[in-house]
C-alpha cells in the first residue's frame, strides 16, 4: 500500500512572513495522519520554515540543487546545505526548470544521483507540453523524460524516489487533466518501473499528479488507482486550500 504524498511547490512566491505564518498555519490545521506531507519553499527561507515545522511530521523540500558538492559554482547549492537545514526532499525536473531554464534529462540525471547519494529524496518531474499531447506524443516524451533522468541507478535507487506526473499544459492555467487522463500516464509510468526494473519498484513508487490541483479536483484525481498525492503550485500558497486537498487524499485512505 503506498502512503499519500501532497507536496506543495510554493515556487518563487511569498515572502519570510508569509512563508513563516504559511507553515505554522499547515502545522496547526487539522489534517489526516495518513497522508504524508511535504513543502517546497524557496531555498532562502528552508532555514525559517523548518525552524517553524519543527517535530510536525511535515517534511521539507527544496526546488532544485546543483549535483556538485561543493566548490565555485557561484549562486548554486549543493546537497550537503540542503541537509543541513532540514531538507528530506527535491524537486529535480520540474517542467519551469526544463523549458524556462533549459535543464535537459541529463543534468537532471546527475542531480537525481547527487540528491539520492546524500540519502534525500527525489521528487522527479515528467510531463508534455500541449504541442507533445496534440501531436500524440504524450507517451513518448514521458518515456524519454523518464528513462534520460533515471539512466544508470539502481532498482533499490528509483524504489526511493518519487515520480510527478505534471502535464506542462496543466501547470498554473486552471486546466486540469481530467482523472482519466491522468490515470492513463501513470499507468504508462507503473508499467515503465515493472519492464525497466522489477514489480517491487512498481509497486513501491509513488506517483504524484500535478497541474492545477485544486481542493475541488483533488478527491476524483486521487481515486484513480495508479495516483498516490498530487505536487500542488498555486493552491499550496493557502493553509486553507493545501489542507483541503490533504484531507482530501486522506478519504481515499479510508
Ligand atoms: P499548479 O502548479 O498547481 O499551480 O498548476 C503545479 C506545479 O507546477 O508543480
Amino acid at each position: 500500500m503506498r502512503r499519500p504524498l501532497i507536496a506543495g511547490n510554493w515556487k518563487m512566491n511569498l515572502n519570510r512572513a508569509d512563508a513563516v505564518a504559511l507553515s505554522s498555519d499547515l502545522v496547526n490545521a487539522e489534517k489526516s495522519s495518513e497522508v504524508d506531507v511535504l513543502v517546497c519553499p524557496s531555498h532562502i527561507y528552508l532555514d525559517a520554515v523548518s525552524a517553524t515545522l519543527g517535530d510536525s511530521g511535515i517534511s521539507l523540500g527544496a526546488q532544485d540543487v546543483y549535483f556538485e558538492a561543493g566548490g565555485a559554482f557561484t549562486g548554486e547549492i549543493s546537497t550537503g546545505m540542503l541537509g543541513d537545514v532540514g531538507c528530506q526532499f527535491v524537486i529535480l525536473g520540474h517542467s519551469e526548470r526544463r523549458h524556462v531554464l533549459g535543464e535537459t534529462d541529463s543534468l537532471i540525471n546527475k542531480k537525481v544521483k547527487a540528491v539520492l547519494e546524500a540519502g534525500l529524496t527525489p521528487v522527479l518531474c515528467v510531463g508534455e507540453l500541449l504541442e507533445d499531447r496534440e501531436a500524440g506524443n504524450t507517451e513518448a516524451v514521458v518515456k524519454s523524460q523518464f528513462e534520460g533522468s533515471l539512466a544508470d541507478l539502481s532498482p533499490e535507487q528509483v524504489q526511493k524516489t518519487v515520480i510527478a506526473y505534471e502535464p506542462v499544459w496543466a501547470i498554473g492555467t486552471g486546466k486540469t487533466a481530467s482523472p482519466a487522463q491522468a490515470q492513463e500516464v501513470h499507468a504508462d509510468l507503473r508499467k515503465l518501473l515493472n519492464d525497466r526494473y522489477n514489480s517491487e519498484t512498481s509497486e513501491q513508487v509513488r506517483i504524484l499528479y500535478g497541474g492545477s490541483v485544486k481542493p475541488d479536483n483533488a478527491s476524483d484525481l486521487m481515486s484513480q488507482p495508479d495516483i498516490d498525492g498530487a505536487l500542488v503550485g498555486g493552491a499550496s500558497l493557502k493553509a486553507d486550500g493545501f489542507t483541503a486537498i490533504i484531507n482530501a487524499a486522506n478519504q481515499n485512505v479510508a
